[in-house]
């Protein structure tokens, strides 16, 4: 098992496992719940198009884990060099290979970049329902600084 760079042939694993992930752990889909279908568009499709711009924008700021020659997990992230804030945007482990400390592997892989890349904040955001990353970050030092309430209204 190793953690290395995203390069473009990793793209469609890393769509697969962003489309398998996020089901009661995103925004979207959470809205979906409430109001259905967005313009024809379900919450996956627009989960996996949101990762697939961050591959194309932020591309040597992605790590994947790949194990057995196979894309296991991923972590998109983003550097601000004004205000040396690195932010870690999406992370996702496939599922059949969860719990084998991948997920952590991959942050310990982003918070290292950001220290080479002299930031001096890391930050990351998960949802209040999301149990397993609520206890999981803080594991690393992060602490909790905000919490932003989402609403949507149908027109
Ligand atoms: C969050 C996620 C990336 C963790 O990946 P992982 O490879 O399973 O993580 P690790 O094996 O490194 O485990 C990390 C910690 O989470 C815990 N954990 C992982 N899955 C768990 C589960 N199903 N239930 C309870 N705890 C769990 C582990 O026990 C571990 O804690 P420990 O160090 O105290 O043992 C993975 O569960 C995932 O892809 N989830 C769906 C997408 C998601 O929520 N992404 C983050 C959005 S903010």
């Amino acid at each position: 098992m190793k953690i290395r760079r995203y390069r473009e042939s990793d793209r469609d694993a890393i769509r697969r496992i962003t489309a398998e992930s996020f089901e009661g752990v995103s925004v979207d889909n959470n809205l979906e719940k409430l109001f259905g279908l967005a313009g024809g568009t379900d919450w996956q499709q627009r989960k996996v198009a949101g990762v697939n711009a961050e591959l194309d924008a932020y591309t040597d700021h992605i790590f994947v884990c790949e194990a057995d020659g196979q894309v296991a997990g991923y972590v998109t992230t983003m550097v601000d060099r004004s205000t040396r804030i690195g932010h870690i945007r999406n992370l996702a482990v496939d599922r059949n290979r969860r719990k084998a400390g991948i997920g952590k592997r991959l942050i310990d892989k982003a918070l290292q970049y950001f220290r080479e890349e002299e930031m001096e904040v890391a930050k990351i955001e998960t949802m209040e329902q999301n149990d397993i990353c609520r206890k999981f970050y803080p594991t690393f030092g992060f602490k909790e600084y905000a919490r932003q309430i989402y609403y949507a209204l149908r027109l």
